[in-house]
């Protein structure tokens, strides 16, 4: 019986995880398992009326979940900044969920703007490290608001947090078994402290794993080859930081924020799973954002809870879905198919 919390969130947030819930309660049907649903109100409106973002008791019920189904973040009364940190990047950092973990799959029959490449070309997974790097929210101001004003916003690497996510990275393309490389993708040239320790441990923890390729790209120069040539990409390893960047440009290779779906992992503790798109609030309630992102993130979340054969279920049904060619166009608004039918369909395929 797995216990699962699940924060719908702001804006479309609910609307794609009711659509991530209908297939779950089928897929567990199917698969046979049975599970409990915790549900948690949290977002910009619980926050704009209990001044508060997220209780500490809630962090410490969080611990004790099987998993973390989340929607969205983000509210347009409340100042950016204060949900991200508080809520997105508290669970992350509290539950030390330190590998993001963010597949750039292209699927059959959906829309990539690179020329000539194909859902052969476009599968690739970003090992994004989740809890370091320019995300501490370490710095500070010295003489704020004045013209001799000093702003500092420090970047963190440690040895310890290096480590873990890289070899995760190397387990990751080992069990994947597909292309059997590892980039690491840094900025090393210019940040000679924080990823000369990316590159020393990269080298040292790549020699446990004689047959996993090595190789190595700049950030800048990443970018160029996910467009240029995704096909040279089985697992890429990164910072926080360029993780983000990166991964916003492989949602747009693999079709679009609307199908892009990632989990924040503790390997040795809770999980949590979300669309990589916002809360987009223009869209909200309107029954026009795609689902497809966050019933994908339910399928990492059941294959990450051991459920491998209905987390292959759902990620064929998604698959059977989009080659029915129903769905015009991944972004909201422009499906040609509401939300909720999206949903419906994706449970019908699903056997
Ligand atoms: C993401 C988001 C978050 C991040 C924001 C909302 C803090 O962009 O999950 O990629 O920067 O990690
Ligand atoms: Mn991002």
């Amino acid at each position: 019986m797995y216990k699962i919390a699940v924060i719908p969130g702001d804006g479309v947030g609910p609307e794609v995880v009711r659509e991530g819930l209908k297939v779950l309660e089928k897929v567990a049907i199917i698969c046979g398992f049975g599970y409990k649903l915790i549900n948690y109100e949290f977002g910009g409106d619980y926050y704009l009326k209990h001044k508060e973002v997220l209780p500490i008791s809630a962090l410490s019920e969080l611990r004790e979940m099987s998993a973390i189904y989340l929607g969205a973040v983000g509210h347009p009364s409340v100042k950016a900044g204060i949900l991200e940190k508080e809520l997105l990047l508290k669970i992350r950092f509290e539950l030390d969920q330190y590998v993001n973990l963010r597949p750039v799959k292209l699927y059959p029959n959906v829309w990539t703007p690179i020329k000539d490449k194909t859902s052969q070309d476009i599968d690739f997974i970003v090992v994004r490290e989740n809890t370091e790097c320019l995300y501490t929210g370490l710095g500070g101001f010295l003489k704020k608001g004045t013209l001799d004003e000093v702003a500092i916003q420090e970047a963190i690497y440690t040895r310890k947090g290096t480590e873990r996510c890289i070899r995760y990275a190397f387990e990751f393309a080992k069990n994947r078994n597909k292309r059997n490389k590892v980039t690491l993708c840094d900025k090393s040239n210019v940040l000679t402290y924080g990823h000369d320790l990316w590159q020393r441990v990269f080298h040292e923890v790549g020699e446990e794993y004689p047959e996993v390729e090595k190789d190595h790209a700049y950030v800048d120069a990443t970018c160029m080859w996910m467009v240029k040539n995704p096909e040279w990409f089985d697992v890429i390893v990164t910072c926080n930081m360029f993780g983000d960047i990166i991964t916003d440009l492989g949602a747009v290779i693999q079709g679009g924020m609307g199908v892009a779906a990632g989990g924040n992992i503790n390997p040795e503790g809770v999980s949590m799973f979300e669309p990589i798109h916002g809360s987009a609030p223009k869209y909200a309630g309107k029954n026009q954002i795609n689902p497809l992102a966050s019933i994908l993130a339910l399928a990492m979340m059941l294959a990450n809870l051991g459920e491998e054969k209905a987390a292959l279920k759902v990620e064929e049904a998604v698959s059977q879905v989009l080659a029915t060619g129903r769905i015009r166009d991944m972004g909201a608004g422009k499906m040609g198919i509401t939300t909720s039918e999206v949903g419906d369909l994706v449970k019908e395929f699903i056997s």
